[in-house]
């Protein structure tokens, strides 16, 4: 099998790999070494997770390794990026559920310090609610390094295509969100019809993904082509969100699979 090969477009650095599980592990790989580096470091690690289909095989890779006995999620705190609006915790499409469903009940990371968005806070106390979400990781010190998967809108999280400037884009905070239509079209997979989409989410802001000290970023299959390479190659604009990674490259990692990378030229 081929080895990975990396691509350095404009300031971005790409790794392809042969395919989704080489670039998963790879993901894997670097989300351990932050725990590995930043729990004896500052004594904890603070991980910003994903949910998806994208991801799936990088919780196995982890849970893997807790097993094995290679890593452990003891020191961990996790604040994960979304969550539908409203939705209850114990609902199988909620975010919540996916997370203990793929990575949660596998690993020793402790119950109360897995953060996710609360898709059952009362309207009223939702604004309320995503400040404090903020106000957690600040309090934490941040994100040692945040796990993205990219919408084929091009939507980071929930963060969808705008008519901001980018400046003000990159300032969002946490907050309630509409979905996007492609995003709900892509959402009818998990929830069976166009109807039962929930069409409004909570989300972690741009401005606190964007300060994550390093960044993930995982794409894998041809769906995800175009718009890798409308990311990577077009103008940063907020009409396409994952574009404004290229503001802060330098901390960013795009790991790719061949399918996903086949437009980048
Ligand atoms: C999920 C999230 C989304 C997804 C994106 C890609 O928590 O925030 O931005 O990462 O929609 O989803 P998949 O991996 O299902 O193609």
């Amino acid at each position: 099998m081929p080895a990975e090969r990396t691509l350095h477009v404009a300031d971005s650095t790409v790794i392809v790999f042969p395919d989704a599980a080489a670039a998963s592990r790879a993901a894997a790989d670097r989300i351990a070494r932050v725990v590995a580096e930043a729990v004896p470091a500052r004594g904890k690690a603070i991980l910003g997770l994903a949910t998806g289909a994208t991801p799936e095989r990088v919780y196995d890779d982890l849970a893997a390794r807790v097993k094995a006995g290679s890593l452990s999620f003891r020191d961990v705190v996790s604040y994960n990026l979304d969550e539908y609006y409203p939705i209850q915790p114990l609902d199988p499409l909620s975010y919540r559920y996916y997370m203990h469903r793929n990575l949660f009940s596998r690993v020793d990371l402790a119950p109360n310090r897995a953060h996710v968005l609360d898709g059952t806070v009362p309207e009223s106390a939702a604004a309320d609610h995503a400040a404090e979400f903020d106000r957690w990781i600040e309090a934490d010190g941040g994100l040692d390094v945040q796990l993205l998967g990219i919408g084929r809108n091009g939507h980071i999280g929930f963060n969808e295509p705008s008519e901001l400037s980018p400046a003000e884009f990159a300032a969002l905070p946490t907050r309630m969100v509409d979905l996007h239509p492609i995003t709900k079209a892509d959402a009818v997979r998990e929830f069976g019809s166009a109807e039962a989409v929930i069409p409004r989410a909570l989300t972690m802001g741009v401005r606190q993904i964007l300060a994550a000290r390093s960044i993930i970023m995982l794409a894998t299959g041809p769906k995800k082509a175009p718009v890798v390479t409308q990311a990577l190659k077009g103008p940063i604009t907020a009409s396409l969100p994952a574009s404004l990674l290229r503001t802060v490259a330098d901390k960013v990692v795009w790991l790719l699979d061949e399918p996903a990378a086949a437009e980048l030229g």
